[in-house]
């Protein structure tokens, strides 16, 4: 029997799936590539915009085609838009709103009830044989041994949930309160990793930076009182650099959180990357205020400021939102001003969509409309270009440390991320995929650079 996840959404997302394919594969499950030949068919899905729940709807239509021409085909949705773990089988009052509504899903699951997986797949499908899983009896999903989809690189969750509450946002509904993972599972999981040849590592969570902080850590007494658990937790992992560990990454921190002392370790430890994304989603106070992002321009901008000074040739990256709710075109002016002023290296564009069950949604009316989001989306993007390819241009006659991630064979380049996150190309051979190649850049373009290779 073969199974097909399609993944939408963010590197947690990617991470989450890869815990399914772990349990699919002790089920007895294999993978495959070719969506139309699968017998098991999951969505992972996001809900952090309009845009990516339209994209599960519109998957759905073509697989109504294939379950007719294969009956034994299941359909199962899990990540951000699922609330409830049920199925077509479950009791009406039991089932997850989308399963009512939408015509060919069997079954959905909360991503943190995984372990449920092979009980409901065995209540659409009686007599399916499903074996005994170890991991059923977790009580965290997190705990499922990943199959990683990289053998040198790997995202590690350190929390889940969120419990910043920004108004416009859908992750605290969707992943629910802000838990942080025990740090010896975080190591033990790092260890094994970098045991097995992983050369970068990414921590990842919603609101990375708090890591240990959250109202039900501090409940919980394990992430003691006096040092910040997530600066622990970096230098600990930083010591794995001594069984092979080369880079170490986070995202996404907050402003809030940032803290000098997290900049300065930028400079402290080996393994910590020369990166930085902060998201700041708005150049205005009241817009900031307005989306609950507890912390104003000034704050951010000093926070900045510390950045360049402590890490002069890193890269610094943002998220930001156009067309928030009541955002005035001279609101809308700061955030380019702002733009202007910091010169982000890259940034995560976003018009804003409102989300049902979010503050913005019922406050607020979605106000600017559609023409002017997009107008403000591309006043900013070009912005975002000129940027972007002046930091590249900066790179030019300086040799780049790239973990090489693929090859291509049409034009007979590697191509993988240095340091500093920016995409590097450069002539190579598909034996490099995996190692850290040195490249002189030679020449850059608005989302990538290209260099020569000079040595591994
Ligand atoms: N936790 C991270 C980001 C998580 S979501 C943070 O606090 O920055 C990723 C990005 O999606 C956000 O940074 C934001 O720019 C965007 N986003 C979130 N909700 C959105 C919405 N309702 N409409 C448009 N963009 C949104
Ligand atoms: Fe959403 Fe804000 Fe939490 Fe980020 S910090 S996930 S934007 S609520
Ligand atoms: Fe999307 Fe959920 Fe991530 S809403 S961005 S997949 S946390």
């Amino acid at each position: 029997m073969k199974y097909y996840i399609q993944t939408l959404g963010c590197a947690m997302n990617y991470s989450d799936s890869e815990r399914v394919a772990a349990l699919l594969e002790k089920m007895g499950y294999d993978r495959t590539s070719v969506a139309e030949e699968t017998d098991l068919y999951i969505f992972n899905t996001c809900s952090i915009r309009q845009k990516g729940e339209d994209r599960v709807f519109g998957y759905l239509k073509n697989i109504i085609e294939w379950k007719k021409k294969n009956p034994r085909l299941l359909v199962g949705l899990t990540g951000c838009m699922v609330r409830r773990t049920s199925s077509k089988n479950s009791e009406k009052k039991d089932q997850d709103e989308l399963i009512k509504k939408l015509k060919p899903l069997d079954f959905t699951f909360r991503i943190t009830e995984a372990q449920k997986l092979g009980e409901v797949l065995e209540e659409v499908r009686p007599g399916l044989e499903i074996p005994e899983l170890k991991e059923a009896g977790l009580s965290d999903y997190l705990r499922i041994r990943p199959k990683y989809t990289s053998s040198f690189q790997a995202y590690v969750p350190i929390q889940i949930g969120c419990d910043k509450y920004c108004t416009y946002c859908i992750v605290p509904y969707a992943r629910g309160r802000e838990k942080s993972r025990p740090m010896e599972e975080i190591l033990a999981e790092c260890k094994t990793l970098v045991e097995n040849g992983c050369k970068e590592i990414t921590l990842g969570g919603q609101n990375v930076n708090a890591y240990g902080k959250s109202v039900f850590d501090k409940q919980s007494g394990k992430f003691g009182q006096n040092e910040d658990p997530f600066i622990t937790l970096l230098r600990e992992v930083d010591k794995l650099k001594a069984l092979g560990l080369k880079r170490l990454r986070f995202t996404s921190p907050h402003p809030r959180h940032f803290t000098d002392e997290l900049i300065e370790l930028h400079t402290q430890l080996e393994t910590l990357v020369n990166h930085i994304h902060l998201p700041v989603q708005a150049g205005d106070d009241a817009i900031l205020k307005k989306m609950n992002r507890q912390y104003t321009v000034d704050e951010y901008r000093r926070i900045w400021k510390k950045i360049k000074k402590v890490l002069p040739g890193g890269s610094f990256t943002t998220d930001i939102i156009v067309g928030f709710c009541g955002e005035t075109e001279q609101q809308f002016e700061g955030t380019r001003r702002l733009y202007e002023e910091i010169e982000w290296d890259m940034a995560y564009l976003a018009r804003y969509s409102p989300r049902r069950g979010t503050t913005s949604f019922a406050a607020w009316e979605d106000d600017v409309s559609r023409e002017e989001k997009a107008r403000r989306w591309h006043v900013l993007n070009e912005v975002l270009e000129r940027c972007s390819i002046r930091y590249n241009e900066s790179l030019i006659g300086k040799t780049l440390e790239v973990l090489v991630e693929k090859y291509n064979e049409e034009t007979g380049e590697c191509e993988g991320k240095s340091r500093e996150n920016i995409v590097v190309q450069f002539p190579g051979n598909p034996d490099m995929i995996g190692e850290l190649v040195e490249s002189k850049i030679t020449k850059a373009l608005t989302w990538s650079v290209k260099g020569a290779e000079v040595g591994i």
